[in-house]
């Protein structure tokens, strides 16, 4: 599957962060995520897999388009000759990001073969994620300095280098502290924990953990990537209130307090992530548009075939004269 379809997904993310990035700096969100959705969707019908989507927009009733439950992919006559795969969906990370042109926003999207990722409840989860230096080192429970001694210890330098990327939230303000006081440094964000956890697991970003509670579903998206990337996500589910928590129960989770690994959140011994820079960010650049057509930079990742290729494409206009440049 890995070598089939990786570049078949490369494609799906590249049209959604094309569609996302013309709404750039409109200041509507929900449009963004809308085209990106939309694009996201007619590509992957392209592409030749019986696909199901585990983690996407929502449940039926409040998603038009790529809910949990979802099929995808080329159409049910195909379906004896392709894989079988389950999808999860991140069609614009970083909503905002997009709609107020701020660096940070990505497409996303996880592939696996059926069961290869969990289920995850669209519910907040805390989260700590480490690069591979650090794996092992960490514990979701142990007090916040002593996770960022052992980073520091694990990558031979003092706690005072460190950099935590944090989502800047009121509900992280004791975090901070804790982690102002162990003597890290801290790079708030305003969105987007799921292009921070791949960077933390990437040498030379300058990230060194990503610590606090974000989104469950971009929880299992980290997950993936951080498979093919050898680095550790630790997370427990964030339930706010008994209705919540009787759903999740419904969804086959029976231990709400579990502390899953990045194994237990994506499983799968085939593991496809692909991801495109939507706006401007620190591994991905933003979608360019210029006269002769529009380029793209993405990252491909697989897991059983260790593969990770930094993927820059140009889509040319069709225009007779046309021209690409180096740069
Ligand atoms: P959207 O792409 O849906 O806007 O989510 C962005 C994000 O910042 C995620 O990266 C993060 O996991 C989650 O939202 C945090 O949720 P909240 O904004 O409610 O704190």
């Amino acid at each position: 599957m890995e070598a089939e379809l990786s570049l078949d997904f490369v494609s799906v993310v590249e049209e959604a962060a094309i569609a996302a990035a013309r709404t750039m700096g409109r200041g509507d969100r929900r449009y963004s995520d809308q085209m990106a959705v939309e694009a996201m969707r007619r590509a992957l019908d392209t592409v030749p897999i019986a696909g199901t989507v585990v983690i996407g927009e929502g449940e039926r009733d409040e998603a038009p388009m790529l809910y949990i439950g979802e099929k995808v992919g080329l159409k049910q006559e195909y379906h004896d000759t392709v894989p079988e795969v389950d999808i999860a969906v991140d069609p614009l990370e970083g909503t905002n990001l997009c709609a107020m042109g701020v660096s940070g926003a990505i497409t996303a999207l996880a592939a696996s073969e059926k069961g290869g990722l969990l289920h995850a409840p669209d519910c907040y989860m805390e989260k700590l994620i480490v690069g591979p230096s650090s794996k092992g080192a960490v514990d979701l429970d142990a007090p916040v300095k002593d996770n960022l001694r052992a980073i520091a210890r694990r990558l031979e330098r003092d706690v005072q280098d460190l950099v935590v990327v944090v989502l800047d939230r009121p509900r992280h303000e004791k975090l901070i502290t804790a982690i102002r006081e162990a003597g890290a440094r801290i790079r708030l964000i305003p969105d987007g924990d799921l292009s921070a956890g791949i960077t933390a697991a990437v040498l030379g970003t300058g990230v060194h953990a990503v610590m606090g509670i974000g989104g469950a579903p971009e929880g299992v998206l980290t997950a993936a990537a951080l498979r093919c990337l050898n680095g550790e996500i630790l997370a427990r589910l964030v339930v706010k209130d008994e209705a919540q928590a009787e759903r999740i129960r419904s969804m086959g989770i029976r231990d709400l307090k579990q502390i899953y690994t990045t194994q237990d959140l994506a499983p799968g011994k085939e593991m496809i992530f692909a991801a495109t820079g939507v706006t401007e960010g620190s591994l991905l650049k933003g979608v360019r548009f210029f006269g002769d057509g529009v380029r793209v930079n993405s990252l491909v990742m697989t897991c059983a075939t260790r593969r990770a290729r930094f993927i820059d494409s140009v889509y040319l206009s069709k225009r007779p004269d046309v021209r690409i440049s180096l740069f």
